[in-house]
């Protein structure tokens, strides 16, 4: 018997946890049995919206070690000062399932990390992929809507995948990572985590750098084969969860190493790629892997929808010292999450704990008000600016350093169409094993599409990247239509 006593949410003592309130042994039961209606009445309201995208995912709490000082490129509190350490947050994700898809179908994979700066949080939400599928936030919808399910059938369709992939050849790069063995992790643990876009840094003089983030696992990249990943999907749905959790309860924290790339402003600008284009990668041979530091998770949440289904990471959660880049998909990134955030879990969704700044991080604002109110609402403070009540006031320190922009405005299609250059050298650098995986596959899939003309255009476009590439995937596409045939 525990000692502990049931209530209500109001605290009152909570009598009988089996029996409702009935006029008579046989019922009906009584309206006035408040204790029933609230307890059936939470239970109604449970689930709140999952996320657009990365509905499923797990999280976990750990610490960040500065082990090189960043202050020439940048004055971010958290990357000055050698062994700096900074309390942090990750969240891991497949993208396109629903929030009890099993984690080993083929999928890119979310690699979301929160720092807990002095100067509030820092988000880095990438990807296990250094690239993405599309360089304008004008077709994310339509990209999610074509992964997601079909609106008549309710299934999710390899057609509606390569109707738009055919037809959106700045998607050739990613869908060359997607169908390599990179499209099936082993666990969260054993993938590489990516910024993917370029963003910049700002140092204390004002000097300005371009920045791509790297996150290398310490634990080996290590992916299952396809076989594997399907049989993992009826053995053990949540494998990608489980494994990390039970790792992180054995003592094995997963953990990374971070590198960045440092651009130049100036040769930023003029590079050989845009480096704005989030399709496209920047070369390590130019510009080579500088190491910064630690990430280590090393304890599991107490609760995971208070910790983990209620965190809002946000590119737009940015600090002193590091700014957004021109990059065409990033600036639409950053109005959409916290966007998405006030509508899945309230416009006070910054009070949740895991979306609080550190304790001891100034939090002063006009904002006031709305559903769930649940810190001092600023008490009896004024509530507008400019006033003489000693309200807070603008701190500089988050000034901008800012770019140069000109030109006229207009809908112009990407500054650089080269699209199949990149694809082609990653294909020309995998193994033969590499190849084979991937482009089987590819033919696994897209062989079996309705449409012979995004058939066509897709193995055209593989050609254009590698001829060896291309031609693969339709001889392997003709043996499997052979093989129907029979
Ligand atoms: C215009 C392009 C994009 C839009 C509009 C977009 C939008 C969104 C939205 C609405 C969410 C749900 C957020 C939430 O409910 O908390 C989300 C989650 C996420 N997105 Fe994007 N996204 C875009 C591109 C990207 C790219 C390029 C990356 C990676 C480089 C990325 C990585 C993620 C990750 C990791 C999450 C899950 C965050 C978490 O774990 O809570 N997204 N995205």
């Amino acid at each position: 018997m525990s000692d502990r006593k049931l209530t209500t949410r109001s605290g009152q003592p909570f009598a009988n946890n089996e029996h409702s309130l009935t006029a008579g042994e046989r019922g009906p039961v009584l309206l006035q049995d408040y204790q029933l209606i609230e307890k059936l009445a939470h239970f109604d309201r449970e689930r709140i919206p999952e996320r657009v995208v990365h509905a499923k995912g797990s999280g976990a709490m750990g610490h960040f070690t500065l082990t090189k000082d960043m202050s020439a490129y940048t004055k971010a509190d958290f990357l000055n000062g050698e062994g700096k350490v900074t309390d942090t947050f990750a969240r891991f994700s497949s993208v396109a399932g629903e929030k009890g898809y099993p984690d080993t179908a083929r999928d890119v994979h979310g690699f979301a990390l929160r720092f807990y700066t002095n100067d509030g949080n820092y988000d880095i939400v990438g990807n296990n992929t250094p690239v993405f599928f599309i360089n304008d936030p004008l077709k994310f919808p339509d990209f999610i809507h074509s992964q997601k399910r079909e609106p008549q059938t309710g299934l999710r369709s390899d057609d509606m995948q390569w109707d738009f992939w055919a037809n959106s050849p700045e998607s050739l790069h990613q869908v060359t990572i997607l169908f390599s063995d990179r499209g099936f992790p082993y666990g969260y643990p054993y993938m590489e985590g990516y910024g993917s876009h370029t963003y910049k840094w700002v140092n204390a003089k004002g000097e300005q750098f371009w920045v791509k983030y790297h996150f290398k696992t310490n634990h080996g990249v290590k992916n299952l084969s396809p076989e594997d990943a399907t049989a993992m999907m009826a053995k053990d749905p949540d494998w990608h969860r489980h494994q990390m959790f039970d790792a992180i309860e054995e003592g094995d924290f997963p953990s990374w190493t971070m590198y960045v790339q440092i651009i130049p402003y100036e040769e930023g600008l003029n590079y050989k790629y845009d480096i704005f284009d989030v399709t496209k990668v920047v070369s390590q041979k130019d510009y080579p892997l500088i190491e910064v530091g630690q990430f280590v998770l090393d304890h599991n949440p107490g609760n995971f929808f208070r910790d983990v289904e209620q965190a809002a990471m946000s590119p737009a959660n940015l600090v002193p010292g590091i700014e957004a880049s021109p990059d065409k998909l990033l600036q639409g990134r950053l109005f959409s999450y916290n966007d998405t955030q006030r509508y899945r879990l309230g416009a006070n969704y910054q009070d949740i704990p895991v979306n609080r700044p550190k304790k001891g991080v100034n939090v002063d604002t006009y904002e006031r008000d709305g559903y769930m109110t649940t810190n001092d609402n600023g008490g009896d403070s004024v509530v507008y600016e400019p006033n003489t009540q000693g309200g807070p006031v603008e701190d500089h320190r988050g000034d901008i350093a800012g770019d140069e922009v000109s030109g006229k405005t207009g809908a112009y299609p990407a500054y650089d169409q080269d699209y199949t250059s990149q694809p082609g050298a990653l294909y020309r650098i995998m193994s033969e094993e590499q190849k084979e995986i991937l482009t089987q596959g590819i033919a696994d899939s897209l062989g079996h599409v309705k449409s012979e003309e995004n058939q066509k255009k897709e193995i055209a476009l593989m050609k254009q990247a590698d001829p060896d590439y291309g031609k693969r995937v339709e001889d392997k596409i003709a043996a499997i239509k052979a093989a129907e045939k029979k």
